[in-house]
């Protein structure tokens, strides 16, 4: 069972980008939509494409490969990913982001 870590400064989380950071060996991407923060695993499930690097839409991930859309909420996938990508729950305290993993 782990415990909130932290994993950014709130001000390093710009609104629509995605911050890919490492905890516990484990890659997670960081994104903040208004005044909340997402974070969810990295990497693409249809086939291990960076997530960071592709872009938030409609609080979706949108991988940068083939375009599957993953729900910020459910870590549901669209096509061609068929797995869903783990989320991960945020605490932010002041001016710190903590994940669990
Ligand atoms: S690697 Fe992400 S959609 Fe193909």
């Amino acid at each position: 069972m782990s415990d909130f870590v932290f994993a950014a400064k709130l001000s390093d989380l710009a609104e629509g980008s995605i911050t890919a950071v490492y905890i516990d060996e484990t890659p997670v991407a960081l994104t903040r939509v208004g005044e909340r923060v997402f974070a969810f695993g990295n990497v693409c499930t249809h086939d291990d494409g960076p997530l960071h690097e592709g872009h938030i839409e409609d609080n979706c991930a949108v991988c940068p490969r083939h375009g599957a859309r993953f729900d910020l909420i459910t870590g549901q996938p669209t096509f061609p990913a068929v797995a869903r990508i783990p989320i991960y729950e945020v605490k932010v305290e002041q001016e710190n982001v903590l994940v669990k993993l």
